[in-house]
């Protein structure tokens, strides 16, 4: 593919109001870690020349959350739409040589590196100036919706708010990722207008704009449909929870993990296990653990910040944290071993 360089930007500054929660949507935990880091370390291995985090509602705590990211953080002081934190971006690319803006939410956790970088080389080796990333959804409610024109070019993007109920049945949703030309970006941009049901900036609207200034806009289909999933509520965060915490498991089984009930266990993504161990259901094993080869954690046990041995077997109902097991060893049922290291603030 050809070398052009990018940048990316994430939106991380609306309220997420549909959270009714007290906290930033984007900080909420999904799969043991916030959910803006699930998106940030889907991008990190594509090597973008700068991120820009687009921060505002709890702009502080996003801020310092993300701190051991290098990213740049742009201010959306008012929440005005998606359009306007984009707006918010602009001024922090004023010193980056790059031909292309990737464009993610912080809301789409299940995003995968493959997918992105399947789409940034689709959209760069074919040369469009802008590619929305679609998905064909089983229920599309809450999404933007697709509108094809008769020849099936991608011709606006209308929000469940203002879409009739015809519209509304069209199933092709925008999953919310884009990949678009920087000078195209900025000036189409100024062209944004808030004549929606919301009042807001939408930054879908710059596919209506691309298309007439005659850009045709290119769709990349994402096939699987679970990576578009946007956590708008408390049902989604579990969805996303359920699918990141299954896929995780599956890798594990894949590499001769043996999981018994596989949908009663809780494993942390930095968990590594062993060959030939078994887990059986109703395990939680949580922080950064290291289990050994063939070795057998039994029911109702929690392991946290552990490592064990080879051939160790862990008895039922044991409680684990901080704990060094050496191989060939046998805990009792209800063994308690508890060396966690106390936090102090700031950690
Ligand atoms: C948005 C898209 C919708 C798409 C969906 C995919 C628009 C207008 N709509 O809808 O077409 O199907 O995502 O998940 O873009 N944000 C800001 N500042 C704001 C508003 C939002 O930074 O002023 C951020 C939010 O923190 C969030 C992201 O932008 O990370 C998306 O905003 P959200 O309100 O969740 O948009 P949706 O209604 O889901
Ligand atoms: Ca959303």
């Amino acid at each position: 593919m050809s070398k052009k360089s990018f940048s990316a930007i994430v939106l991380a500054a609306g309220k997420g109001t549909r959270m009714k929660s007290a906290f930033a949507k984007v900080s909420h935990n999904v799969f043991f870690k916030p959910m803006i880091y699930h998106v940030l370390d889907a991008l990190l291995p594509l090597q973008a020349n700068q991120i820009v985090v687009v921060t505002g509602h709890q702009a502080e705590t996003v801020e310092r959350l993300c701190s051991d990211y290098n990213v740049r953080f742009a201010r959306q002081t008012e929440q005005l739409g998606t359009g306007h934190a984009v707006l918010a971006a602009q001024n922090s690319f004023d010193d980056i040589n790059s031909d292309v803006i990737m464009i993610l939410c912080g809301d789409t956790p299940l995003i995968q590196t493959e997918t992105l970088k399947s789409m940034l080389d689709n959209h760069i080796s074919e040369g469009h100036i802008l590619s929305v990333m679609t998905a064909v959804a089983e229920n599309p409610t809450n999404y933007g919706r697709i509108l094809l024109d008769d020849t099936g070019c991608l011709q606006a993007i209308v929000e469940e708010k203002d879409a009739t109920s015809e519209q509304k049945k069209i199933n092709e949703i925008n999953a919310g990722i884009y990949c678009i030309d920087k000078k195209f970006l900025f000036s189409a941009l100024k062209n944004l207008k808030t004549d929606n049901k919301q009042g807001e900036l939408y930054f879908t609207d710059i596919v209506a704009i691309a298309n007439s200034q005659g850009f045709p806009v290119n769709r990349f289909c994402c096939l699987n449909i679970e990576e578009t999933l946007g956590v708008n509520s408390r049902m989604e965060l579990a969805s996303a929870h359920q699918i990141l915490q299954k896929r995780f498991i599956y890798k594990l089984m894949e590499s001769g993990v043996t999981c018994i009930l596989p949908e009663t266990l809780s494993i942390s993504g930095d968990t590594v296990i062993g060959r030939d161990t078994v887990i059986s259901p109703n395990v939680f094993i949580g922080g950064k653990c290291v289990i050994g080869d063939n070795c057998l954690i039994s029911s109702f046990s929690c392991l946290l910040n552990s490592r064990i041995g080879d051939n160790v077997i862990v008895h039922e109902h044991s409680y684990l944290n901080g704990a060094e097991v050496e191989s060939n060893s046998t805990l009792s049922p209800g063994t308690h071993i508890n060396n966690s290291i106390s936090c102090t603030e700031g950690d």
